[in-house]
C-alpha cells in the first residue's frame, strides 16, 4: 500500500537529510510523496513530478486555515522539520490535524535529544527550546492526534564539521567535560537518519497505527572521549590535543540566550554526565540490516580535515 506522505521544510538541515530518501521512497512507489512549503520556499530540488502544496502555517485567517487544510487532505504521515524560530507555527497546524479522517502519524520537529529537568533549569536557550516543544507533545495528546517523536544525537555535521561542542578536527583538537572520557556521544549521520526514519515507516506500512505514541532515538555512532582520542591519533599519527570544558564555561554558555551556545553546554554535560538514557520513554531503534552506508569514524573525521 502506498503511503499518503507529507514533508514541511525539505531544504532544512534535517529536511533535507530525509528528502533523498524519501524521494527513492516515492521513486519505488511506496510512499506518494507531498511537499509542503512556503509560497516562498525553494523547491530547485524537487523533481518536478512530485507534487508539491503550499502551507500558510503563520496566516491564521480563514483564508489560510482554509490553504492548510488542503495542504494535509488525505495525508496519512506528515514530518515537520520546521527551524527552531517557527516551531510555534505548528501549534495551529495541530487543530487542523485534529480533524484528519486519514492521519496515523505526526512528526514534530523535534529532533533533538531527552533534556533532562536539571539540564534545562541550568540553560536559557534550553528554556526557550523545549517548552514549545513540549507544547506541541501536550497539544497533540489532548486532542487525540496520532504522533511519533524522533530525537536523535548530535547531527555528524555539527560535531565535526560546524564544530558544535569545540572538537576541531583540523587543530586535532578534543573538548571533553566531566567524564566524557569515559561516556559515549550519541552522534548521527544525515544519511543514517534518512535511511532509518524512511524505513521505519515503510515497514510499518500494513499497520501505520504502530508508529502512534512512541519516542524513538535514533543515532549510529556512539563514540567515548577515549575512542574519539584513539581515532583522531590514528588518522593524524599525533596526540590530539586535549582541552577541559571546565564548570566556568558551562555556567556561562548556559546564560547565554544565544541558543547555539546554551545548547551546546547542554550537550557537553549530556554527554559528561550520560543521561542519553535516563528516560522512561527510552526506545532505541534498533540498527536496520539493510543499511550498508555505516562508515569507520576515522573516514568520517577525514571528510572534515
Ligand atoms: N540534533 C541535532 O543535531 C539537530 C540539528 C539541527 C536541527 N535539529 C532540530 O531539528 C529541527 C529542524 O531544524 P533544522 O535546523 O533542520 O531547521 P532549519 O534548517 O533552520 O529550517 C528548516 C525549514 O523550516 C522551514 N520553515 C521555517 N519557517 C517556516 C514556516 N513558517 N512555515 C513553513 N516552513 C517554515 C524553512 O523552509 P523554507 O525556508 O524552505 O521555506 C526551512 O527550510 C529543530 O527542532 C531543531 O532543533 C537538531
Amino acid at each position: 500500500m502506498t503511503i499518503q506522505l507529507g514533508l514541511i521544510g525539505h531544504n532544512g538541515h534535517i529536511g533535507s537529510a530525509l528528502l533523498p530518501f524519501l524521494l527513492d521512497a516515492n521513486e519505488k512507489g511506496k510512499i506518494h510523496l507531498v511537499i509542503l512549503h512556503r509560497p516562498s520556499s525553494d523547491l530547485g530540488v524537487i523533481p518536478t513530478k512530485i507534487e508539491r502544496r503550499i502551507i500558510r502555517l503563520d496566516d491564521h485567517t480563514d483564508e489560510g486555515d482554509q490553504v492548510n487544510k488542503n495542504a494535509v487532505e488525505g495525508l496519512e504521515v506528515l514530518i515537520s522539520t520546521m527551524s527552531d524560530a517557527s516551531l510555534h507555527v505548528q501549534l495551529p497546524l495541530l487543530d487542523i490535524l485534529a480533524a484528519s479522517k486519514t492521519l496515523k502519524t505526526f512528526i514534530q520537529s523535534d529532533f533533538g535529544v531527552s533534556w533532562t529537568a536539571s539540564e534545562i533549569n541550568d540553560s536559557k536557550g534550553l528554556q526557550t527550546l523545549v517548552p514549545i516543544k513540549e507544547e506541541i507533545n501536550k497539544k497533540m495528546k489532548d486532542l487525540g492526534i496520532p504522533w511519533l517523536n524522533v530525537r536523535i544525537g548530535l547531527l555528524v555535521d555539527y560535531f565535526f564539521g560546524l564544530k558544535f561542542l569545540g572538537t576541531d578536527v583540523q587543530k586535532n583538537k578534543i573538548v571533553l567535560y566531566k567524564d566524557a572520557l569515559n561516556k559515549p556521544l550519541r552522534l548521527t549521520s544525515s544519511k543514517y537518519l534518512g535511511h532509518a526514519l524512511t524505513q521505519l515507516i515503510l515497514t510499518s506500512s500494513s499497520n501505520l497505527d504502530s508508529l502512534n505514541g512512541r519516542a524513538i532515538h535514533i543515532f549510529n555512532y556512539t563514540p567515548s572521549g577515549q575512542e574519539l582520542i584513539d581515532t583522531f591519533q590514528k588518522v593524524h599519527h599525533r596526540q590530539p590535543i586535549i582541552e577541559q570544558y571546565t564548570l566556568e564555561e558551562y555556567e556561562r554558555d548556559s546564560e547565554d540566550t544565544n541558543l547555539v551556545m546554551s545548547i551546546k553546554a547542554g550537550l557537553l554535560r549530556k554527554w559528561g554526565e550520560d543521561t542519553w538514557s535516563t528516560f522512561d520513554d527510552e526506545e532505541i531503534l534498533p540498527h536496520d540490516p539493510t543499511w550498508t552506508g555505516q562508515r569507520d569514524l576515522q573516514d568520517v573525521l577525514r571528510d572534515f580535515m
